[in-house]
């Protein structure tokens, strides 16, 4: 059975800022959904929230997946469940290789004793990175570290094809690229696709799913999905801005405001 991601009315502050203000979201296994909109609406924060972030807290709403409390487990439990995220801006680890940081992580996903070899994981990674058409020097180079804007995005996508995740929430994962990368990363995304995995893309561009087509599309607003739509919906924006949707639904700051 396919597995299902369920968000129920997430509020979440920031020191004690309210940013998020009941964001509601179910995402099935097969299923790809973008979140769009403008500036500082909450869209990262949801991201930050559903990997359990320490500084964003849930002040009420819930997060299931698959009936189990996301809210109830730490970070590395998340992952564990299946959870994977692409940050918008991923950090540098200095000391560690991109090729160690990619095992240690596959390996803490799974039960001890049942580790994956040296030569199937550098067989494997060797793989999705041909298919990422990236360099076989950034295996052995630091997390991260002086990696260009692209090269981050594409390794983001490495870790993707390596885990293997349930669900991965993508953070701007377009967002530097260009055009040839652009087809590239999308390359990797359509190859996770299938009933047992389901993705959650937040871009500013209707550009990116050009390439991955998306079955849902919402836009995010003071800290709430304020309209949903299919892929038709990401078309609109990217022809007419957000001045509609606001007008329609009578919303004059989309940001999630400053009020105290
Ligand atoms: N760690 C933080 N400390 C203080 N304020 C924060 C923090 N994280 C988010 N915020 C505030 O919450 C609001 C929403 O931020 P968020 O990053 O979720 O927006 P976004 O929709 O991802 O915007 P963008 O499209 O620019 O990436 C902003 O006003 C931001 O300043
Ligand atoms: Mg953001």
């Amino acid at each position: 059975m396919a597995s299902t991601l369920t968000i129920k009315d997430l509020n979440v502050s920031i020191d004690d800022k309210e940013i998020l203000k009941g964001v509601n979201i179910n995402i099935n296994g097969g299923e790809i959904h973008a979140v769009m909109g403008p500036n500082g609406t909450g869209k990262s924060t949801l991201a930050s929230a559903i990997m359990g972030h320490p500084r964003y807290q849930v002040t009420s709403g819930s997060i299931m997946l698959d009936g189990q409390d996301v809210l109830d487990m730490e970070v590395d439990e998340r992952a564990k469940a299946g959870l994977f995220s692409a940050m918008q801006y991923p950090s540098e680890i200095s000391g560690v290789t991109n090729a160690e940081f990619l095992r240690t992580a596959i390996n803490a996903r799974r039960e001890e004793g049942k580790e994956i070899s040296l030569m199937k994981f550098i067989k494997q990674m060797d793989k999705q990175m041909e298919l990422l058409e990236m360099d076989p020097n950034m295996a052995q180079r630091y997390l991260n570290e002086g990696f260009s804007g692209g090269e981050k995005k594409r390794n983001e996508i490495l870790q993707l094809l390596m885990l293997k995740p349930k669900f991965a929430i993508l953070d701007e994962i377009d967002s530097g690229l260009d055009i040839d990368a652009l087809k590239v990363v999308s390359k990797g995304i359509n190859e996770m696709r299938g009933s047992d995995f389901g993705c959650l893309i937040i871009t500013h561009y209707q550009r990116l799913l050009n390439y991955i087509t998306p079955d849902f599309v919402h836009v995010m607003m003071q800290g709430r999905i304020v309209k949903s739509g299919g892929p038709e919906l990401a078309q609109r924006l990217e022809a007419e801005g957000y001045d509609w949707v606001k007008e329609e639904l009578g919303i004059e700051d989309e940001t999630v405001g400053q009020e105290a």
